[in-house]
């Protein structure tokens, strides 16, 4: 995988904002100003909606353990985790009165919501230096058998990142409560994931998500969801 400085400048921002890189490379100078434009996203995305901030960092952290279970390089976490932190930022072009419903979508609504992937990677597209980042947020609702959005691909044509932000945004979105439903629990929200096979989380990352629920690592993260 080829990644540019800037974008070992946007996974320093992923995990703690600094100027610093999280990789401890210390080879490259960090711009303030590519970190800082990250964090003005995740801050406009979170100022739509308190749902999302707690969604955002909950995919992010959620998606990072399943990644290092899988055992992806430290660069590749981090990766990932910046994704989750920015996978709903095109929730920032979704009418709040379909984001904020509290019941059922219809199907006019439902498609509005969809749009978010479209949106926020046109709202991404000048930081090209996210790279592989923009990709796994451009498959976070792609599934493996082809049933997923916005582009409907399957199989190899979707990014191992994109897959394991798709397992830990259903995660959450399953172990979050509704105002039609309770919130599952963790172990019920996995069950029902893997009972729809490819249509709820690729059979690649399946085993690691259920590693890492069974071994009680995003318990910290979801259980109090
Ligand atoms: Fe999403």
């Amino acid at each position: 995988m080829i990644v540019s400085s800037s974008y070992h400048m946007a996974l320093s921002a992923s995990s703690e904002f600094s100027d610093h890189p999280a990789t401890g490379d210390t080879s490259q100078p960090v711009d303030p100003f590519s970190t800082r434009m990250v964090q003005a996203f995740i801050n406009a995305m979170e100022a739509k909606s308190p749902y999302l901030r707690g969604h955002s960092q909950r995919v992010a952290a959620v998606a990072a353990t399943i990644a290092t279970e899988l055992g992806l390089t430290d660069e590749a976490v981090e990766g990932v985790r910046l994704a989750g932190q920015l996978h709903d930022v095109g929730k920032i072009g979704v009418r709040e009165a379909v984001l904020d419903k509290p019941g059922r979508l219809t199907a006019e609504e439902f498609a509005h919501v969809k749009e978010h992937v479209l949106i926020g990677l046109k709202i991404l597209s000048p930081l090209t230096y996210l790279g592989p980042v923009l990709e796994y947020i451009a498959h976070h609702h792609e599934r493996v058998d082809g049933s997923g959005y916005p582009s409907g691909l399957s199989g190899d044509a979707l990014s191992l990142g994109g897959r394991i932000l798709g397992a830990a945004d259903a995660l959450d979105a399953l172990t979050s409560p509704r105002a039609y439903r309770h919130a599952l629990s963790l172990e019920d929200a996995l069950a029902f994931l893997a009972s729809l096979g490819p249509r709820g989380i690729c059979p690649v990352v399946l085993p690691a998500v259920q590693r890492v629920v069974h071994n009680g690592q995003v318990l910290v993260f979801l259980g109090d969801a």
